[in-house]
């Protein structure tokens, strides 16, 4: 909640303006649902934008025209501009007022003017800052990889905390359990041998986490499995699964990688987008593919959005930690070192 003390001109300051997720990307939005001519409405950390795009270029600015603050996502697009629904005030790509119809001869100040949040369009996604990010969106190695296929999958759409959200996914106890029958197997849960986390120059990552699943992918075979797990960004993670079929008739490359970002509606509201690259299967289709992963964070989501408190707790004196969450100590202790307050209990 805002205090009267804070002001729009000390987001920074504000208890859920965190620096490291004001000044991260954050994707809103996937690249082919933003049309030209149209304006989209999206919200991140709290605050409502609007998303656009003229001739190609994405824009992404708040939902709010600075005259009298109408939503300029009531608004439309015209001639390239976003027009005000309210006096028909118009904003060119910059964003720069052009044009006040009540005084067609006044030139619009350089106050009169959107505000205009950082955008990229990578991954097939479009990405924004509402700061001043101070690195690149994070790497998806596979993407330029022709020996790969890639689909988006989702959105999906917790009502739960990006970062519980996040832990989830970078967590392969829970298979026998959330996702009995297809990652694990309850009658028989993997033991989850020590394993390292590292930092580098995109945050952490294991070594291979080894696990059997009886139906680990589209294929609907037993593989064994290993998961080289990453935490790129606080929202943003990523998993490399090294596939073996468990009746050895398969080869010893087959990757299934897992790129991941959670667009931080509140702190208790999410988004989870879904990048996979597959080198492997080429005969299954992308529905084959797209009806699994639907299936398998249709039931992390029941389990995530059941978690209390909602927030992730950064204390490692809260909740209980075993040899197997070695990697979410480590998430929780990097999350506390960046300073994050929003969604942390
Ligand atoms: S509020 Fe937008 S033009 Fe007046
Ligand atoms: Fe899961």
């Amino acid at each position: 909640m805002s205090t009267q003390s804070q002001t729009a001109e000390s987001p920074a300051n504000e208890p859920n303006r965190d620096p490291v997720l004001v000044d991260d990307w954050h994707v809103v939005a996937r690249a082919k649902d933003v049309w030209e001519g149209k304006i989209m409405k999206v919200r991140l950390l709290g605050e409502d934008l609007v998303v656009w795009r003229h001739e190609g270029r994405v824009m992404a600015w708040k939902d709010l025209c600075i005259h009298r603050g109408a939503r300029l996502s009531m608004g439309w697009v015209e001639n390239g501009e976003v027009v005000c629904p309210y006096h028909g005030w118009r904003y060119n790509c910059e964003g720069a007022c052009t044009l006040m119809p009540a005084h067609p001869d006044q030139t619009p100040s350089k106050k009169a003017h959107a505000i205009v949040h950082r955008v990229e369009e990578k991954y097939d996604w479009i990405w924004v800052s509402l700061g001043d990010p101070q690195h690149d969106v994070p790497p998806f190695w596979q993407w330029d990889d022709p020996a790969f296929r890639k689909f988006q999958a989702g959105p999906y759409y917790y009502r739960a905390n990006g970062f519980r959200t996040i832990e989830n996914f970078v967590d392969a106890s829970h298979f026998p359990y959330v996702h009995a029958g297809l990652n694990g197997v309850q009658a028989n849960p993997d033991v989850i041998k020590p394993y390292k986390v590292y930092r580098g120059e995109h945050g952490l990552y294991t070594d291979e986490i080894h696990v059997f699943q009886p139906f680990g992918d589209h294929r609907g075979r037993p593989v064994n499995s290993g998961y080289t797990y990453h935490c790129f960004r606080p929202l943003t993670a990523y998993f490399s699964k090294h596939t073996v079929l468990a009746d050895g008739t398969g080869g010893d490359d087959d990757r299934f990688c897992t790129f991941t970002t959670v667009q931080p509606v509140e702190e208790n509201e999410s988004v989870v987008w879904l990048g996979i690259a597959i080198n492997f299967g080429p005969e299954l289709t992308e529905k084959d593919i797209l009806e699994r992963q639907d299936q398998v964070f249709e039931q992390d989501r029941e389990i995530v959005e059941s978690q209390r408190p909602e927030k992730i707790p950064l204390d490692l004196r809260e909740e209980l930690h075993v040899r197997c969450d070695r990697l979410a100590v480590e998430y929780r202790k990097w999350l506390k070192e960046q300073g994050l307050t929003f969604g942390a209990a």
